[in-house]
């Protein structure tokens, strides 16, 4: 049997061996850094401490994040990601070297039709030999899945690149 508390142990170190590989994949490249979904602040404090030489920038519909984890307001895209995500690619462009998204709830069916509708959202955004890091599974055309590392746990994070 496993636990409700299997699964979020799962998760957790799952989210945070793709964040590590992603932010060290990515690392020769300068474009934006993009967290989608702030929520406590746990996984942007990860990125703020681990990314260097680029700008990370939060997109969040209401910043209620610990103190500690809380982005400067000129770092946040504040509103629906619905409505911030185009914005964004008027703004930046196809330049994003890493995207995490961790936008979900508890309920898997409403996390999957909301993956699916921020899919071709999301896409446009990422830079050539960009990743994204994403809890949910996303429906991307472009991007190709990639192997997780070895500490993640299947079904419990997804990584995608642009190779081309
Ligand atoms: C699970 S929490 C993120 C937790 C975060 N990774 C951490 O480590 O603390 C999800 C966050 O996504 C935000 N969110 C969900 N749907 C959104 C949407 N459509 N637009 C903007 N933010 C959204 C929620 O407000 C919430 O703060």
């Amino acid at each position: 049997m496993i636990t409700r508390l299997d699964l979020f142990i799962d998760r957790m170190v799952s989210q945070r061996a793709c964040l590590d590989f992603g932010i060290r994949e990515t690392a020769s490249l300068s474009g934006p850094v993009f967290e989608l979904g702030l929520g406590n602040g746990r996984t942007y404090h990860h990125m703020k401490h681990n990314v260097t030489g680029r700008d990370l920038y939060v997109f969040e519909r209401a910043v209620a994040s610990h103190p500690d984890s809380t982005p400067p307001e000129d770092r946040v895209l504040l509103g629906d990601v619905r409505e911030t995500l185009p914005e964004a690619l008027k703004r930046f462009g196809a330049t994003a070297s890493l995207i995490h998204a961790d936008l979900g709830g508890h309920n898997r069916d409403k996390n999957d039709a909301f993956a699916r509708l921020i899919s071709p959202l999301v896409e446009p955004l990422l830079a050539v030999g960009g990743l994204m890091v994403s809890s949910d599974q996303m429906y991307f055309d472009a991007l190709r899945e990639m192997p997780l590392p070895s500490e993640a746990v299947a079904g419990r994070c997804f990584i995608y690149r642009r190779d081309a």
